[in-house]
């Protein structure tokens, strides 16, 4: 989401000049995109801010300005705390107030070193009315925003604090912008939203769609891929199970977060689903598409977690057996209610149980990579590695797969023969026909 969220703010600023840079040296402007999901995520912005306003002081040294910017999840939820924490920074931009970037870097500019911008209203629905359309950088993998928001209110989570209620884009919008990443270049779209699968956008005709109804259509487009993401058990529902069985292009790969394999953990959680509910879901999916597999995300530690609770975790874990998953430790997220719940798991053991957790799933990882070695994949080849003549791409199952070739190929699929697969990523061989000939031709 903040990936999708900076192109847009990439976007709007185009037309004012601005364009990208990889080094903060020598910058007119940074904007620090952060996230508030984990206390790690958060420490990280500070130490962050400290190495940007050493850039900032060089460029004072030298007469110049250059603004300073914290945007996203951490601005929304902390943004008088940061102005407080680091006067240096010029501008806190909320995560529905990035459609007002000019008029604030104006505001900010005619201010500088004497006010501060703080902007974190929540006029959501705005947002979005005011994306530009011309996109840059459309990348071979391409985000489409569709959602925003959560009204799940998990306990343990800061989403629907620091990105509001629940919002869905209308249908003609998504489908528009898809038509234009497509245009661009895009072989994949990968349709986002922090509760994807909640979807309920409007047609023209005032009808309300939900997420399976929105894929098929996407599905009309001439894109090779569809991926969604994040998706809560809850929100399964009869089309999107009839997309997973109808849709070749919809990948047969759902990351679907179950947090807790314990029934009383998710109710503490307010998942609102049991164990049971998910592997019924896991069940339904894999009768419908037989070659799925699942990620998920997970949390160990939460709140009065037990041992007993910790094996109920590992349990669904084995019975799902994962091709990717995520483990987080719970950490206390200021304003949320577990954050004041009693039975805090010590450190300690938090750790070992992720130790644990962590072992389980990556044998998962490693058995299901290597049970790729021999088999031909498609792979979308999405970025160029940092040694030359060699790529990286990515499977139907979201893998990632490196290979030598030429860098022309960046934006197509195209056939791998995987050699290697690791817990991490798989290593494999292209066999195009063209490449083949080319073989012929040198060896000719
Ligand atoms: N502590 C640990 N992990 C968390 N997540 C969200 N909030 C917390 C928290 N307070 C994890 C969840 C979510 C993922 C994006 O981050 O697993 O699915
Ligand atoms: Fe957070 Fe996801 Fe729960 Fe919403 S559904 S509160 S985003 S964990």
């Amino acid at each position: 989401m903040n990936v999708y969220d900076s192109n847009r703010m990439v976007d709007i600023l185009k037309p004012f000049g601005y364009t990208t840079t990889d080094v903060p040296d020598d910058a007119d402007m940074v904007i620090l995109n952060t996230c508030h999901i984990r206390e790690k995520a958060t420490d990280k912005v500070f130490s962050e801010l400290g190495r940007l306003r050493d850039y900032k002081e060089a460029k004072k040294a030298k007469g110049e300005k250059m603004l300073l910017a914290v945007a996203g999840c951490v601005a929304q939820a902390e943004g008088e705390f940061i102005a407080k924490r680091a006067p240096y920074v010029d501008m806190v931009i909320g995560t529905q107030t990035y459609h007002e970037l000019p008029e604030m870097i104006a505001q900010a500019l005619g201010a500088y070193g004497s006010n501060r911008i703080i902007n974190t209203d929540f006029p959501v629905e705005q947002k979005f009315d005011y994306l530009p359309e011309e996109q840059q950088d459309v990348t071979p993998s391409a985000f489409l925003s569709i959602q925003e928001g959560c009204d799940k209110f998990c306990t343990f989570c800061v989403v629907p604090y620091t990105r509001g209620s629940e919002y869905s884009r209308t249908v003609e919008t998504i489908l528009d912008e898809a038509k234009r990443l497509i245009d661009a270049g895009a072989k994949e779209i990968n349709v986002l939203g922090q509760n994807v699968n909640a979807f309920h956008g409007e047609d023209k005709l005032g009808n309300t769609w939900d997420l399976g109804k929105l894929l098929f259509a996407i599905a009309e487009l001439p894109v090779e891929r569809i991926r969604y993401t994040t998706s809560h058990p809850r929100d399964m529902h009869d089309s999107l199970y009839a997309a997973h069985r109808d849709l070749p292009k919809l990948m047969p790969w759902l990351h679907l977060p179950i947090q807790s394999g314990s029934d009383n953990i998710l109710k503490h959680m307010n998942r609102k689903h049991t164990a049971d509910d998910y592997k019924r879901i896991i069940d339904r999916l894999r009768t419908d598409r037989p070659d799925i597999a699942f990620g998920s995300d997970i949390i160990v530690g939460f709140p009065g977690e037990t041992e007993e609770d910790f094996q109920a975790t590992m349990d669904i874990v084995k019975y799902t057996n994962y091709s990717q998953c995520y483990s987080f430790k719970y950490s206390a997220r200021p304003g949320t209610p577990a954050a004041n719940m009693g039975g805090l798991v010590a450190e300690h053991i938090k750790s070992e149980r992720l130790t644990r957790l962590q072992t389980l799933i990556r044998e998962q990882q490693a058995s299901f990579n290597k049970k790729c070695e021999g088999i031909t994949m498609p792979v979308l080849i999405d970025r160029e590695s940092d040694t030359e003549g060699r790529l990286v791409g990515h499977t139907e199952y979201n893998q990632s797969v490196i290979m030598d070739g030429n860098k022309r190929l960046y934006g197509q699929i195209i056939d791998v023969a995987i050699t290697n697969g690791t817990p991490n990523n798989l290593v494999g061989n292209i066999v195009t026909t063209e490449d083949k000939t080319l073989k012929d031709i040198k060896t000719a």
